[in-house]
């Protein structure tokens, strides 16, 4: 990783940096921690096979920085974080490595706070907790809240209405023609909201069988050759993210884009491209916030009626992210970031670095061990 590695925290404005190795398990990770001015970091634990550490580490930093201004957006008292497990071509994994990733969490003292992403599930989760109480998303049997991705989908589908008045000048998305694209945890409960609130769903996986079944919810199973091509009102990408692409803009027909994948402009450029074509882009780290929103619920006991209520707000979020990009004339994508920076420059520069969680906010799980309240 060599000695970029200060450049790159620099240039990102990273805090710390923690690699971790505990030879008996074979664990090596990374847990990047981005900024703690508004709380202790909060973050998924990604297991991926990477081609080399130093893609790894871009990895941590990219998405740890990202977690940031999600927080902030969001509302939340979070800083941002991530962890990264690197892992074998083979697969890996398994409970000594969670559990030795939990040991490190656990030296942080509350200052990284766990959760899943892509390669964890709440069985990982629970390995971690048996080494650390900073972690979130353990399954409902055991005190968590579970898979976020019904939160996630309340939190796009609120977005999307507040799009959609903001483009049309009605929430109403009753007679909306609405493209899905990818109906795995997330697509699947939005195009089934989407269908309930009357709108006219059209909806295509990778895996047809997945789109196939939401016929009986009253969507239109279509191919996936042409979806990005599809005249519509709205395209929500639900899949994987960079698909707001320089080829993909100009094929386009849709008036407005809000969708729950990550990333889903390929560069930063795909934002201005989006507007000169007149195309309001819901940006995607303010929509799909509903699953961070959701476990950030759980670190104060968890309440499902209190977590969909956030959830909802995400719509009065974006709502104020569209209205600021119109009145400054810059692009949503543009004022989400600038929205979220004022929150964390209004901190005071003493508060900047989150020390350790309040132990005195814990409670014991029933389990025995020390969780958030
Ligand atoms: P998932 O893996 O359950 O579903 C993704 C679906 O997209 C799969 O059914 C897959 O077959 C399909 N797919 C993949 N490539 C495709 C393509 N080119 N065209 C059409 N379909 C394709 O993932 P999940 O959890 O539903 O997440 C969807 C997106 O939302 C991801 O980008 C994820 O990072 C993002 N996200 C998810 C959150 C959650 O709570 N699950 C939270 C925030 C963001």
């Amino acid at each position: 990783m060599g000695d970029e590695v200060f450049d790159q925290m620099t240039t990102g404005g990273h805090e710390q940096v923690v690699l971790c190795h505990e030879p008996r398990s074979g664990l090596r990770a990374i847990i990047a921690i981005h900024d703690t001015t508004l709380g202790p970091s909060l973050g998924g634990v990604r297991h991926w096979h990477y081609p080399s550490d130093a893609d790894a580490l871009r990895d941590a930093l990219r998405l740890s920085r990202a977690m940031t201004y999600k927080a902030a957006i969001s509302g939340l008292d979070q800083g941002g974080g991530k962890a990264v497990v690197l892992a074998p071509a083979s697969g890996g994994g398994g409970e000594a490595v969670f559990r030795a990733l939990g040991r490190f969490i656990d030296t942080l003292g509350g200052r990284y706070i766990a959760a899943e992403d892509v390669g964890t599930s709440p069985r990982e989760m629970e390995w971690i907790s048996r080494e650390t109480p900073w972690v979130t998303g353990v399954d409902p049997s055991v005190g968590g809240s579970g898979d976020p991705s019904p939160y996630t989908a309340i939190g796009v589908f609120e977005g999307m209405r507040a799009a959609c008045d903001h483009h049309f000048g009605t929430a109403d998305l009753g007679g909306r023609r609405i493209v899905v694209q990818g109906c795995g945890h997330v697509g699947a409960p939005l195009v089934q909201m989407l269908c309930e609130a009357g709108a006219v769903v059209e909806c295509a996986d990778l895996n047809d069988e997945r789109a196939q079944v939401l016929a009986a919810v009253g969507a239109r199973p279509v191919p996936l050759a042409g979806l990005l091509e599809r005249e519509c009102d709205v395209f929500a990408p639900c899949a994987l993210g960079g698909g707001i692409s320089d080829e993909s803009i100009p094929l386009l027909r849709c008036q407005v884009i809000c969708g729950a994948a990550n990333n889903q402009l390929a560069h930063e450029g795909g934002a201005e491209a989006l507007a000169a074509r007149g195309i309001t882009y819901a940006p995607d780290y303010v929509v799909n916030a509903g699953g961070i929103v959701n476990i950030a619920e759980e670190l104060r006991g968890y309440d499902p009626v209190r977590a969909e209520r956030r959830c909802r707000a995400i719509g009065a979020t974006t709502a104020a992210v569209l209205e600021r990009a119109q009145h400054a004339g810059i692009t949503p994508a543009a004022a989400a970031d600038l929205i979220a920076r004022e929150r964390i420059d209004a901190r005071t520069p003493l508060a900047s670095i989150f020390t350790h969680g309040e132990r005195t906010a814990f409670n014991h799980r029933p389990d025995g061990l020390l969780r958030p309240r």
